[in-house]
C-alpha cells in the first residue's frame, strides 16, 4: 500500500528541540509502516497545496498534521483538503477537529446531548453573571496543549475573576469561564471502536497549596514541580463499574461531536463521585512517550499494534462512508440530466 505520512513542516518559531520531536515521531512511525509492507513518503505540510499532489496518489495519508507552523486553526483545513481529495486519511475529520477547537462550541454541543460538562460562560467583555460560582477556571476558548493554563487560571475571587479574563483577553480572542471541579482527572482513549483502559493523572506530589491542574508547565516543562506533581498512571486505580461508567460517557461524547478514527476524552470526578467532561480531543498526540500510547500499551497493544490499529480504522472508515464518491456521482447524474434554468446557471 502507498502511505503518505503528513505533518506539519512549516517550522518557523520552532525550537530545534520540537522539529527533533515531531520528527523522530514521524520516523518511528515510517518504521513501523514500512515494516508492515507499506511504501511510505513523508510529506511535510507548508502554506500552499504543494503537499496535496502526492497525498492524492497516496493509497492512505497517515496523517499527523496537527496544524501549519503550529497554528491549530490548519489541522482541520488539512484533513478538510485531504477528504475533498477523496484520499482515505486517519484520524478524526475535519468537522470534528473545528467543533472541539472551540470549547466553547463543544460544549454547547455536549450539554445539548444531555451530557455532563461543567457550568461555563463566554464573558461579556471581561464580566460573567455575578452568581457565576466561584473557584473558576478560566481558558483560551481556541487553544490545546494546556497554552493559557498556569496557577493564576484558576481564581477565587470576582476581582481575580474580571482581571484574569482581562489578561487573558489580551492574548486569546475568545475566553471562557468554567467551573473549578475539584477532584481526580481521569483521560480515556478510543482508537477505532475500541476504548483504552482508563489513565489518571496523579497529582499527590502537586506542591503544597498549588491547584492540582494540567498547566503548561506541567506539560511542557519537564522536572518543573508542575510536571513532577502530575505524573500520569495507567490503568487508573479506580473499580471496574466506575471505568465503566467513565468510558461509557467517553463514548456518548465522542458520539456527540462526531468522533471518528482516535481520539482522547478528559474528565474528571468530583467528591460526590459525578463526573464532569473537560473536553474531547481528537487526534491526541500519538508518539510513543503520549498519552494515548502508555493507555494502548495498559491494554496489552505494543507501539506498533496501536499504530496499525489507527491504520486500520481509517481504512475501514474509508470503506463505510464514501461521501466523496456519491457526491461526485450526484453531480456527475444531475449534469447529466440539467433543468433549463440550471444549464443557464451552468453556462
Ligand atoms: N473545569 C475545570 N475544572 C478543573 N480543572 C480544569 C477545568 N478545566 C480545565 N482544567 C484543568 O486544566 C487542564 C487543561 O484544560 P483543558 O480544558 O483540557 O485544555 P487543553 O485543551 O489546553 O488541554 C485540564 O487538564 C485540567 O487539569
Ligand atoms: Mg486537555
Amino acid at each position: 500500500m502507498k502511505t503518505v505520512i503528513t505533518y506539519d513542516g512549516a517550522a518557523q518559531g520552532w525550537s530545534d528541540e520540537d522539529i527533533r520531536q515531531v520528527l523522530e515521531s514521524v520516523t518511528r512511525v515510517a518504521t513501523i509502516l514500512r515494516d508492515a509492507g507499506h511504501s511510505v513518503q513523508r510529506v511535510p505540510v507548508r502554506p500552499g497545496l504543494r503537499w496535496l499532489a502526492p497525498c492524492r496518489r497516496a493509497d492512505l495519508v497517515v496523517n499527523l498534521c496537527e496544524g501549519i507552523d503550529a497554528v491549530s486553526r490548519f489541522e482541520s483545513l488539512v484533513a478538510g483538503t485531504l477528504e475533498l481529495a477523496g484520499v482515505p486519511f486517519t484520524g478524526a475529520r475535519p468537522e470534528v477537529m473545528t467543533i472541539c477547537h472551540r470549547k466553547h462550541v463543544a460544549n454547547a454541543l455536549l450539554a445539548a446531548h444531555g451530557l455532563p460538562v461543567p457550568q461555563w460562560v463566554i464573558p461579556n467583555g471581561h464580566r460573567v453573571p455575578g452568581d457565576f460560582p466561584l473557584p473558576a477556571i478560566v481558558k483560551p476558548a481556541a487553544e490545546d496543549a494546556s497554552v493559557g493554563i498556569e496557577q493564576a487560571s484558576v481564581v477565587t475571587s470576582r476581582r481575580a475573576l474580571v482581571d484574569r479574563i482581562a489578561r487573558m483577553s489580551e492574548q486569546h480572542d475568545e475566553v471562557i469561564v468554567q467551573r473549578y471541579v475539584t477532584g481526580r482527572e481521569l483521560a480515556v482513549g478510543l482508537v477505532g471502536e475500541q476504548a483504552l483502559p482508563v489513565s489518571e493523572i496523579d497529582f499527590s506530589r502537586m506542591p503544597e497549596g498549588a491547584w492540582r491542574i494540567l498547566s503548561f508547565s506541567a506539560k511542557w516543562d519537564p522536572g518543573s514541580d508542575e510536571d513532577v506533581g502530575s505524573q500520569p498512571i495507567c490503568p487508573a486505580a479506580i473499580t471496574k463499574p466506575a471505568a465503566d461508567r467513565l468510558v461509557a460517557l467517553a463514548r456518548d461524547a465522542w458520539r456527540a461531536v462526531g468522533g471518528s478514527g482516535y481520539g482522547r476524552v478528559d474528565l474528571r470526578i468530583d467528591e460526590t463521585g459525578q463526573p464532569w467532561i473537560l473536553e474531547v480531543n481528537p487526534n491526541p498526540d500519538i508518539s510513543e512517550d503520549a498519552g494515548l500510547a502508555r493507555m494502548a500499551g495498559a491494554a496489552g497493544w505494543s507501539y506498533e499494534d496501536l499504530i496499525l490499529r489507527i491504520v486500520n480504522a481509517a481504512l475501514a472508515d474509508a470503506q463505510r462512508s464514501s461521501s466523496v464518491a456519491m457526491l461526485a456521482e450526484g453531480a456527475r447524474t444531475r449534469a447529466e440530466r440539467p433543468t433549463p434554468e440550471r444549464q443557464q446557471n451552468l453556462a
